[in-house]
């Protein structure tokens, strides 16, 4: 693109190092913040509260009002595409997301080849909303889950420690596995393409269980269709940029960033952004990695997190951000002492 960005976060994305740091948080619309819970009491469930635009509008909003942070990511869930190719999907109370497992070839005809995009509409109409009513310095982001992590919630039908049922599937029926990722990556780029349409400047793709893989099924479970995914994206819209977060996946960073997969690369908390940048090429952007756990405690622990990263991250491309999610019991003042850090230094 000859025009040069002017949203920080997008800035960055191209490559170039902007002070002070951008910041957003995964997960930063969401039960931490009494707005969320407030507004989630008007919705039925919370796949409502995802496909009612003018709601998903409004949570998606409500971080950016309190924090005004460099980047708004949609507010739904990665199980939409699920949802969407005909699985049933419910988030239970307290316990998660509950679907109809998906364990055999027979399970998985029953869902759609190709995925019906108008069922998803609600959430490009939120897109087509935030993309009116951000601020214009606000970045939008839309986002999925990676085909692996998608999958294991499919094959468990809920959150397993290890992702064991998805794991034991990919060794025991190879062709099995090959088929559903393969249908989740075509599915998944569709849901990307779409959603550049309507208005996100970049994605994010959440790979929240890589940690689980061994090296022998890495690449093909995790890297490749990560891979395809972006650079389908990319051929169909080659203004969109993707960020790609892989938990766990610290070993094979260098790889996605020398095969170029993402223009940003994030990173969990588990990794020290002083070893791990310099090994990088400049040439990627990265994001993170604030332990989140350090963030509900607060005090030195967290201020002596963010000067870390800080310091790593000075000169380069660096998107400030937590190394997973954060969590429903932070307290909200936290969230704004790190930002006045982040952005005071
Ligand atoms: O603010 C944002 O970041 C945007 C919204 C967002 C949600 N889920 C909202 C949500 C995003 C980006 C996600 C992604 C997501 N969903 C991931 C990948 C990121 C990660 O954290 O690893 C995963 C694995 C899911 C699946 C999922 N959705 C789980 C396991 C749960 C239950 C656990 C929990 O935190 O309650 C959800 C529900 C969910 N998704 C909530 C929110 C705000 C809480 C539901 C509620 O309000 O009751």
């Amino acid at each position: 693109m000859s025009e040069r960005p002017t949203k920080a976060i997008l800035r960055v994305l191209n490559g170039e190092p902007v002070w002070p740091l951008p910041i957003w948080i995964m997960r930063q619309a969401g039960r931490y913040l009494p707005e969320y819970r407030e507004t989630r009491k008007q919705a039925g469930s919370f796949l409502d509260l995802c496909y009612t635009s003018r709601l998903a509008e409004e949570v998606t909003l409500q971080p950016i009002r309190r924090f005004g942070f460099d980047a708004s990511i949609l507010f739904s869930d990665i199980l939409v595409i699920p949802h969407a190719l005909g699985q049933d999907v419910r988030f239970v109370e307290n316990e998660g997301p509950k679907l109809d497992p998906i364990t055999s070839a027979k399970d998985f005809s029953r869902l759609a080849d190709e995925l019906p995009l108008e069922r998803l509409n609600p959430v490009f109409e939120t897109l087509d909303r935030l993309s009116h009513s951000l601020p214009k310095e606000t970045t939008l982001l839309g986002f999925c889950g990676a085909p692996w992590t998608v999958a294991s919630y499919m094959i468990a039908g809920k959150g397993t420690p290890d992702q064991a049922p998805a794991r034991l599937t990919a060794y025991r029926d190879p062709a099995f596995m090959a088929s559903l990722i393969d249908r989740l990556v075509v599915a998944s780029t569709a849901y990307l393409v779409r959603q550049i349409d309507a208005g996100a400047e970049a994605v994010q793709i959440f790979e929240s269980f890589g940690s689980a893989l061994p090296p022998a099924l890495f690449d093909q479970l995790s890297l490749n269709p990560i891979r395809r995914m972006v650079e389908g994206l990319k051929s169909a819209r080659p203004h969109a940029k993707a960020i790609v977060f892989v938990r766990g996946g610290g070993a094979h960073l260098r790889r996605f960033a020398e095969v170029g997969i993402g223009d940003g690369l994030a990173l969990d908390w588990t990794l020290d952004p002083a070893l791990v940048l310099p090994t990088l090429p400049a040439s990627v952007a990265t994001q993170g990695n604030l332990d989140p756990l350090a963030l509900i405690a607060g005090g030195t622990p967290m201020e002596q997190g963010i000067d870390h990263i800080l310091s790593a991250a000075k000169g380069r491309p660096h998107i400030f951000n937590l190394g997973h999610g954060i969590l429903p019991e932070t307290p909200v003042d936290h969230v704004a002492q790190l930002i006045a850090r982040v952005r005071g230094a």
